[in-house]
């Protein structure tokens, strides 16, 4: 059967049965602060649990595109994927709303689509209930319904943690759950949501509701008798091309076939949602998985851009059912992808030597340590490392725990907190000889407009060489500003004009500068540039260039005491004098305004 007949099988079912077919939603929930992605069928209905007299129809059925990182450990395996699609059916209301219905039909529906629809053979299948648990009383009613199925061989107690089910945020329905297993793998699960979350507790609902939802792609994978997701069509496709491109065997590199496959085609439809990668909340989710992707392409050799090769091919395997835009996605992936090979490139160098020095260090003490006898050694990654990738090549944890990892490397991620906390304590210390100097004479307009422009140099920096940029210290006179950044190696020509014309760029663009006043986390949270030189929970002042604080089209957003220009029309004409080194991995620019 291809994933095409079993979309339209399910959905014909629901149909018969009365229900109205409903299109996928957007992977943006549009109703729900609590969340950042659509994880489930329900979403798009979840106010109808509360308030089933808002609901057109009291019983619908869905195909949703779904994506959910909770289990991104686990993809690589035979069945957990970050992107998968959810097959639905959901009623409202119960018992008051016409049409509405509750457990008895939805464990007969679930029954007969599985066994009469699609012939699974009923000694395959078992089904699990809610035995009670957490003062929530056992699913009496659902274990006398499954009992009077004739052919249901197996029905399995199970508790909280298995068989009860809420998205988990304030306000969301919930319930326990009927749970169909085939060959021992959960097909479906059955929500009868009875219970709201109200302050971290489960209250008893007015209305009652069933959400359900299927796994598309394990569906697929047992009734094709395939041994995984990855050999159905809904994925074997991507595998080819990863074959393809890297020149290796899937059945040789499994797991990093596997996991590209997965994320590549998150990737693609989070952008095609218009989820664009950045440094926070959904984006940022976005972008861990595409730098995963590419981290795990160039474990299987591939060193060139390659994520947007495979937009054609996901845009293919979905026609019939999504709209992917195609040239609009291919832009984004490129785009960010360039972007980190210029980080990964350097970091990984760096990597590689810290390894090999650090094990040459080590490799003495090993042999001090062996008594002839079998020995342990447990190799552990030092926190002072990591931090020195973090900070120098913007190599988040995650990736320095995945590079590790692949040279049987633990890491020492407390150490690394630590640092990163000693970090702090040493630029909160430096920041106040810093401001003094940096601002010497801060009402000159002239010093303000070089101000301004020290923004906008940074975030250009930023933007050309890679997220590892971070100001190191400035100095201001009304002649010129002078910018310290973090970057190991000398600008090259074209990078030096490519930044220069980025600033002239939005000097041209007449873009204001806007004031606001915050909280540190809240700055950082929405994607403020600075040194951590407040104190947890202090109000700072952010200046943003082209939007304020909340905007996604402000090009510049910093923490910082001012003052600046109130539009970056009055700056004139930017230039760069001299890029010279300051100190180890620290390069200091010279610029006027003409
Ligand atoms: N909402 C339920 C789930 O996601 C069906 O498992």
């Amino acid at each position: 059967m291809t994933s095409n007949e079993l979309r339209q099988k399910f959905l014909d079912f629901f149909e018969e049965k009365g229900h109205k077919v409903i299109s996928s939603s957007s992977l943006i929930p549009d109703n729900d602060p609590t969340v950042l992605f659509t994880t489930a069928g329900m979403q798009q209905f979840k106010p109808f649990y509360a308030e089933p007299d808002k609901a057109p129809y009291a019983s619908v059925a869905s195909v949703q595109k779904c994506l959910r990182t909770s289990d991104i450990e686990e993809v690589g395996d035979d069945t957990h994927l970050t992107f998968f699609e959810m097959l639905g059916n959901f009623s409202f209301g119960y018992p008051e709303k016409k049409d509405s219905y509750f457990k008895k039909e939805a464990i007969s529906f679930a029954w007969e689509f599985l066994t009469g629809k699609l012939k699974v053979d009923k000694s395959r299948i078992y089904a699990t209930y809610f035995k009670g648990e957490k003062g929530i009383p056992e699913d009496k009613e659902s274990l006398e319904i499954l009992k009077k199925i004739k052919d249901l061989k197996k029905i399995e107690p199970q508790g909280f943690e298995d068989n009860f089910w809420s998205l988990g945020t304030e306000g969301s329905p919930g319930g326990p759950t009927v749970e169909f297993y085939i060959d021992g793998i959960e097909i479906w699960n059955l929500v009868f949501n009875e219970y709201s979350l109200q302050k971290g507790k489960y209250e008893p609902l007015k209305h009652k509701g069933v959400d359900t939802g299927m796994g598309l792609e394990r569906l697929l994978t047992t009734l094709n008798g395939h041994k995984d997701v990855y050999e159905t069509d809904l994925c074997l496709p991507l595998i080819e091309k990863i074959e393809e491109i890297s020149g290796k065997k899937y059945k040789e590199n499994e797991n990093l076939f596997r996991i590209i496959c997965d994320h590549i085609k998150t990737a693609v439809f989070a952008v095609n949602d218009g989820i664009l990668p950045s440094n926070k909340e959904a984006g940022y989710v976005v972008r861990r998985i595409i730098r995963r992707a590419i981290v795990k392409g160039h474990q299987l050799g591939i060193n060139k851009n390659f994520t947007s090769d495979f937009v054609d091919i996901v845009s293919a395997i979905y026609k019939e059912t999504y709209k992917i835009q195609a040239d609009k996605v291919k832009k984004e992936l490129e785009s960010e992808e360039e972007r980190f090979r210029k980080t990964l490139k350097m970091g990984l160098a760096q990597f590689n030597k810290t390894i090999q020095n650090y094990r040459d260090s080590k490799g003495e003490k090993v042999s001090e340590l062996y008594t002839g006898e079998a020995y342990e050694f447990e190799e552990i990654l030092p926190g002072k490392v990591i931090f020195d990738l973090y900070q120098t090549y913007g190599f988040p944890i995650e990736l320095t725990k995945e590079l590790a990892q692949e040279k049987e490397l633990d890491v020492d991620e407390k150490g690394f907190q630590e640092e990163f906390k000693k970090h702090q304590d040493l630029s909160r210390t430096a920041s106040a000889g810093m401001f003094k100097g940096g601002l010497a004479d801060s009402g000159d307009p002239q010093v303000v407009k070089y101000h301004t422009a020290a923004h906008l140099l940074l975030a250009a920096l930023q933007e050309v060489l890679g997220e590892h940029v971070h100001q190191k210290g400035s100095n201001l006179t009304a002649d010129r500003l002078r910018l310290d950044f973090s970057h190991p190696e000398k600008l090259t020509d074209e990078e030096r004009q490519k930044v220069e014309d980025w600033v002239n760029d939005k000097i041209e663009k007449k873009l204001e500068v806007h004031l606001d006043e915050c909280d540190l986390e809240t700055a950082k949270s929405k994607g403020a540039e600075g040194e951590f030189t407040e104190k947890y929970g202090d109000k700072v002042k952010v200046y943003s260039i082209g939007g304020d604080l909340s905007s996604k089209e402000a090009v510049s957003k910093e923490i910082c005491g001012g003052p600046h220009v109130e539009n970056t029309g009055e700056l004139g004409h930017f230039r760069i004098k001299n890029e010279t080194s300051s100190s180890k991995g620290v390069r200091r620019i010279k610029a006027t305004l003409e």
